[in-house]
């Protein structure tokens, strides 16, 4: 165990709205109607619920035990977390690494699409695109600002570049004071805020009427109904499933290694049954009333029934940063409103992005005893440096091949890993009371089982079905294009990099351990 104190949560309520924050992000409010509408409306919803029930709220419950578990050996990230656990077991810290790579890989490109909306926020208010008034134009006026093309409005990237700093080192300021002193009070004052941002936009949409009198069906139930009429054909299709549990694991941020931090900073005896469970319900309320009520219901008085089919499968990025400005376009204070838009969205971005930084932050302070200056400083340079590439090769697809590793396939490898060693190695009959130590809920009786047997083979199924479906494809990079393979190789290569660094550093955190101690016994 390291000598220093660790840090902790000023509240209970400081660290479920922390979850909470870095739950609730970019999926909430663009990705998940996006995939609900995409997959069979208020069917995929049927699908999503399971998930929830089978696989999120297990893994919560996992990952903020075993959290809380680890923290008691001073001990904030999954190296070491899964090192108590399995102490017999010699290679089980190095599984753990994925605790680290992944929030690493997704922050590195994650707050480079929150420096959008930051700058979207700004363009905003100052009214820099309200007079573009089509797809065409707006889909330009983004393009151009990522530096994929030039024209009146950018001739280059460095508005984005600009906005990236600021919202970089806004990110690197918030863990620099720390979880109570940066996280949490960020979180205690962005998350309320996002909350009101939401609900005014969803009360605007709520009361857009008919905008258009020659169009009478293009009204808002009809953009509800175009959201949640439920096709039931899709329950027939594996791929719905596997987007709604892929949705679960992404909206929650379960199976990354964050909640493991979080809650590797509570004390023993602090509930984590009921605080789980609270911070999961947030995330609910805000995906699936605010974050279905807003973009598409809005998107479809003005577009109608035949485009909104094309905006869906469009991508998130198209949804949030053409179609929904255009929408707001069209409303009286345009500027006002395309504010709330953005900056909810920064709100949403920067709560999540400050958690996918701190198990690298925690891995560095815990593992080798170095104050969190340093440590913050040692990630500010790495993920700097890494961040590069996303920046430049934009269009080369690297943010997809990122997001593809960090925030997919390894999140369910991770969740399989903490599951089994969770329910079979630290055994069901231990973890149920781990659970219950201090808790202010009873778990029902069947999660028991559900941990122990259905979550496990859920995660099974679906790494299954990807191994056929997505991952062969990948790997031949079959659907990449033949100008885009040296990138999508080089970030490859970065990743693998970036693995054996990281595993290499758990090694020689280990050796520094075992000499410690035993100069300790001598
Ligand atoms: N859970 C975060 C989101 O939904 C990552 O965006």
């Amino acid at each position: 165990m390291n000598k220093r104190k660790r840090d902790s949560w000023g509240s209970r309520l400081g660290i479920i709205m922390a979850v909470a924050g870095s739950a609730i992000g970019l999926g909430n409010f663009l990705r998940f109607p996006a995939k609900a509408a995409a997959n069979g409306g208020g069917a995929f919803m049927i699908p999503y619920f399971i998930s929830f029930l089978l696989l999120g709220i297990p893994l919560i419950w996992v990952e903020w035990t075993l959290g809380r578990y680890g923290g008691g050996f001073g001990h904030g990230t999954a190296p070491g977390i899964f090192h108590s656990v399995w102490r017999k077991n010699r290679f089980i810290k190095y599984f753990g690494v994925i605790g680290i790579f992944g929030p690493l890989v997704i922050f590195i490109y994650y707050t480079f699409i929150e420096s959008w909306t930051l700058a979207f926020s700004y363009f905003a208010l100052f009214g820099k695109y309200t007079a573009l008034t089509d797809q065409v134009s707006m889909s330009n006026f983004l393009t151009a600002f990522q530096g994929l093309t030039k024209n009146q409005y950018f001739q280059g990237i460095g508005t984005a570049y600009l906005f990236f700093l600021i919202t970089f080192i806004a990110n690197i300021a918030v863990i620099y004071y720390g979880i109570k002193g940066g996280i949490e009070k960020l979180c205690k004052w962005a998350l309320p805020t996002l909350f009101i941002f939401g609900l005014v936009l969803m009360m605007k949409v709520l009361f857009l009427g008919v905008p258009d009198a020659a169009k009478p069906d293009w009204n808002v139930s009809n953009g509800f109904g175009f959201l949640w009429n439920a096709d039931f054909s899709s329950l027939f299709s594996a791929k719905v499933w596997l987007e709604a549990a892929g949705q679960i694991f992404f909206t929650l941020s379960v199976g990354i290694g964050t909640i493991l931090t979080y809650a590797s900073y509570l004390s023993k005896g602090d509930d984590v049954a009921l605080s789980g469970l609270t911070a999961a319900a947030t995330n609910e309320i805000a995906e699936v009333i605010l974050g279905a009520s807003i973009v598409i219901p809005a998107a479809f008085v003005f577009f109608g029934p035949n485009e909104m089919k094309s905006i869906v499968t469009s991508g998130i990025f198209n949804l949030g940063f053409v179609t929904m400005p255009l929408v707001l376009n069209k409303l009286p204070w345009p500027q006002i409103f395309g504010f709330f838009w953005f900056f909810l969205l920064f709100l949403a971005g920067i709560t999540s992005s400050v958690s996918l930084a701190q198990p690298a932050v925690a891995f560095l302070e815990d593992e080798f005893d170095i104050s969190r200056k340093k440590a913050v400083y040692i990630l500010g340079i790495a993920a700097f440096i890494l961040s590069q590439p996303v920046i430049f090769f934009l269009g080369r697809g690297v943010v997809d091949e990122l997001d593809f590793w960090g925030g997919t396939f390894f999140l369910v490898v991770f969740a399989l890993i903490e599951t089994l060693l969770f329910a079979w190695v630290f055994g069901m009959d231990k973890a149920w009371d781990e659970i219950h130590r201090g808790a202010d809920m009873r778990v029902p009786k069947i999660y028991k089982f559900i941990i122990k047997y259905v979550t496990p083979l859920f995660l099974f199924f679906i790494l299954g079905s990807w191994f056929w479906q997505e991952l062969m494809p990948k790997m031949s990079m079959q659907n990449i294009a033949l100008a885009d393979r040296p990138y999508i190789l080089g970030t490859r290569i970065v990743l693998a990099l970036l693995f054996i660094i990281l595993a290499l550093l758990v090694r020689i955190a280990w050796k520094r351990r075992s000499r410690q101690n035993l100069e300790g016994e001598k």
